[in-house]
């Protein structure tokens, strides 16, 4: 079978994410995470760094058998290029259902891909790359939420407003 497709804007790499790609590889043998280049909302990092943080987390955690690749355009078109029928995706709640859903009956009405759903772990239901990236932006900590290689990608980040620290400076 060629690789399941795991897709999404990846602005970043979340732990919830990890642990999804760590999942779909027990349960389907192998896994392609699919970087898209041009999200519909701008990126905090470029879709290059983004991708080279999927691979470093995925290595450390030392899952087997993970291509990372980017892409632009339809997710359809890129399965179809592929010879890929599946793709992967991670739940938290209803709130990602409902759009989750949209797409997937979307994706199969156009070319019949069909879209199998892992439920996060409850560690990580509460993740979000934009609630990280919130949090980050003002300077919180976001090593509970991301590996040590995000952080960092972070904090270097020139989207930072805030050092640590900075509240306690004005009393
Ligand atoms: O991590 P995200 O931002 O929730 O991922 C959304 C993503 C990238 C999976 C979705 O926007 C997507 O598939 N984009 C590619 C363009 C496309 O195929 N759009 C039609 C979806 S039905």
């Amino acid at each position: 079978m060629t690789a399941p497709i795991y897709p999404g804007s990846f602005d970043p790499v979340t732990l919830g994410h990890v642990d999804v790609i760590a999942r779909a590889v027990a349960a389907l043998g192998r896994l392609c995470v699919a970087v898209v280049a041009n999200p519909s909302k701008t990126p905090l990092l470029p879709a290059d760094e983004r991708a080279a943080l999927i691979r470093t987390e995925v290595d450390r955690v030392g899952v087997p058998d993970v291509e990372v690749v980017t892409f632009d355009g339809l997710l359809v078109d890129l399965c179809t290029d592929r010879g890929t029928t599946v793709v992967v995706k991670g739940l938290r709640d209803g709130a990602d259902l409902a759009g989750e859903a949209a797409m997937a009956r979307m994706n199969r009405a156009m070319t019949g891909l069909e879209t199998l759903f892992l439920v996060s772990a409850p560690a990580h239901v509460h993740l979000s790359s934009s609630l990280v990236r919130e949090v980050a932006r003002l300077g919180g900590p976001v090593d509970h939420a991301v590996g040590p290689a995000v952080a960092a990608a972070l904090a270097a980040s020139p989207a930072r407003t805030r050092t640590p620290g900075a509240g306690e400076a004005r009393r």
